[in-house]
């Protein structure tokens, strides 16, 4: 309790001081915004309703203590009954249109970069360095966000994650005692980011990927943290941090230039050296490898860690799934195949368990773009320089979407095509959409059924209490501690 309050405490100092000390500038403009709309009567009229709370402020401390709750979007629900489902307010700095409306969000995210650009906090910024791609826009972001979003699909990459989550889900498990508890949300953690690193710069464990783990760690400490860079600040030991994995990746990359690039790409390191323009420069790429290797140690294990938290409160569906894995295990047991990445993409209940938990467990809330010009949608007036958060979370836990929308129901999915779900319902946008769709969901999906299938294969559980935290990432409170038993044929034994 006292963590939180001072965690609390700490965001509110840093949203203060990077509003007084920062985005001085962007409340005069935000002054002069307000002198415009003032003045002329037709913008007035259709700019969305909404309060823009204090100056400086805003309503940023009601938003952080509402995301620190366990109903992160009342925030957003309060007022989207009030003004409506498009409504300004001030967070984070700026004066900001929120968005749960699906269509509205659904175009900010399809537009390109002349009406809105990314637009993120500052520390998350200067961590991530201008050239990263979540920051860029234009052609050089579609032309990176091209070159992975292809080597992420082929069979060849694919295959190679296969094989490597299954090897570091059976290292791991094989360590599991049914006397001590597992941290289910360490484990995933561990496994998720040795195999996105694998997949980035083919780095395998050892001494080498130990020392990456450990500055990572004060890495992303700073992502949200007080802006201010001087020695001994949080902000400054995470660029440290960043510095020595940057040379870490430098080597890397130094080593494969001097061996010639091989004509298959095994990495995506591999990948943008053989792209021919000069535009991606090797400072580019090892600041990029960086970044992406954030999904590994976020997005993704807490993906996993979700379904196992939601499934342990449900045990009709654990019991489906059970049910469906452990037949296709016999069947690929006696045929004599091992399961490859497309087995484990194939079994629907399995697919519906990751959908369900991804509607549910909002691991990215939204996204946060700037208006660039002037832009009308539905009505609504974004005047250039405002930012837009497009809320994804009210959407995917609203009842006129979904039956019983805070219910874990993954039957609600049978019969619909998630690959096209993925990538172009406006109602489930858990991987954003248009030209920034997440290139990495395939990969994510596949990560997730392979864990899942090992873990309800091999044990049944009880999980201990836990709470899910939700700002300023997604988390377990308790780092999800479950008790695990093997299940007697889950080992060899069914042979004999
Ligand atoms: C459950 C897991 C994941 C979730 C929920 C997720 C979610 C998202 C979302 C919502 C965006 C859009 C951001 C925006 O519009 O500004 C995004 C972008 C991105 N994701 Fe993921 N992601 C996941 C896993 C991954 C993985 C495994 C990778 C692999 C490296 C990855 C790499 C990226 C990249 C590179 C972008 C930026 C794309 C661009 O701006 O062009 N993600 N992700
Ligand atoms: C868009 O990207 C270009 C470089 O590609 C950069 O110079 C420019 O500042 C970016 N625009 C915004 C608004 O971030
Ligand atoms: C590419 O690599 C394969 C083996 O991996 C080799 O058989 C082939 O000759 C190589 N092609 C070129 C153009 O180097
Ligand atoms: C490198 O790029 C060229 C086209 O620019 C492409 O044909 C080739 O397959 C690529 N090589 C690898 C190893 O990806």
């Amino acid at each position: 309790m006292e963590n939180l309050l001072l965690t609390v405490l700490i965001c509110s100092a840093t949203i203060f001081l990077s509003i007084v000390l920062i985005l001085y500038r962007n409340y005069l403009k935000f002054g002069s915004v307000c002198f415009i709309i003032g003045s002329s009567k037709n913008r007035r009229l259709s700019l969305p309703l909404g309060s823009l709370g204090w100056p400086f402020l805003g309503e940023t401390i009601e938003f952080v203590s509402c995301a620190y709750s366990d109903c992160p979007e009342s925030f957003v629900n309060k007022r989207r009954h009030r003004y409506g489902k498009v409504f300004k307010s001030h967070i984070f700095g700026s004066p900001t249109i929120v968005s749960t409306d699906a269509e509205v969000s659904k175009f900010v995210l399809q537009s390109d970069a002349k009406a809105f650009v990314p637009s993120y906090p500052k520390s998350l910024t200067e961590l991530m360095g201008k050239s990263s791609i979540l920051l860029i826009n234009g052609s050089l972001q579609r032309r990176i966000h091209g070159l992975i979003g292809a080597f992420f699909k082929s069979s060849h990459l694919k295959a190679q994650i296969t094989r490597d989550m299954k090897k570091y889900v059976q290292e791991s498990m094989a360590t599991w005692r049914d006397d001590l508890p597992i941290f289910i949300q360490d484990e995933t953690k561990n496994i998720a980011f040795q195999v996105l690193v694998k997949a980035l710069i083919s780095l395998d464990p050892g001494e080498d990927m130990e020392f990456l783990k450990k500055q990572f760690q004060e890495f992303i400490a700073g992502l949200m943290s007080i802006p201010i860079n001087i020695p001994g600040s949080r902000l400054y030991r995470s660029l440290q941090a960043k510095k020595k994995m940057v040379k870490l990746v430098q080597k890397i990359i130094q080593a494969k230039k001097e061996s010639g690039i091989s004509n298959v790409s095994k990495d995506v390191v591999d990948v943008l050296l053989n792209d021919t323009s000069d535009q991606l420069t090797d400072d580019l790429i090892a600041d990029n490898m960086i970044d992406m290797m954030i999904p590994g140690e976020d997005s993704v294990p807490l993906l996993m860690t979700l379904a196992i938290k939601y499934l342990s409160d449900s045990p009709t569906a654990l019991q489906q799934l059970t049910k469906e894995n452990m037949e296709f295990k016999t069947i690929k047991e006696q045929l004599g195949e091992p399961l490859c990445w497309s087995d484990y993409l194939s079994l629907p209940f399995t697919q519906n368990v990751i959908t369900e938990t991804l509607r549910m467990g909002n691991i990215i809330n939204g996204v946060m773009r700037k208006a660039m010009k002037d832009v009308e949608i539905k009505g609504y007036q974004i005047p250039k320089g405002w930012c837009v958060f497009t809320y994804f979370r009210s959407v995917h836990l609203d009842e006129n979407n979904y039956d019983g929308a805070y219910d874990f129901n993954p039957w609600r999915w049978q019969g619909t095509d998630l690959q096209e779900k993925d990538i172009s319902s406006c109602n489930f946008t858990p991987f954003g959409g248009g030209q920034r769709l997440c290139p990495g969901l395939d990969l994510a999906r596949l990560e997730a059924s392979i864990f899942l299938h090992h873990f309800i294969t091999q044990f049944s559980w009880v999980a201990d209490d836990d709470t899910i935290v939700n700002f300023p990432t997604v988390r377990m409170k308790r780092r999800m501690p479950i008790w695990v038993e093997r299940k007697l044929n889950s080992t060899k034994e069914t042979k004999v």
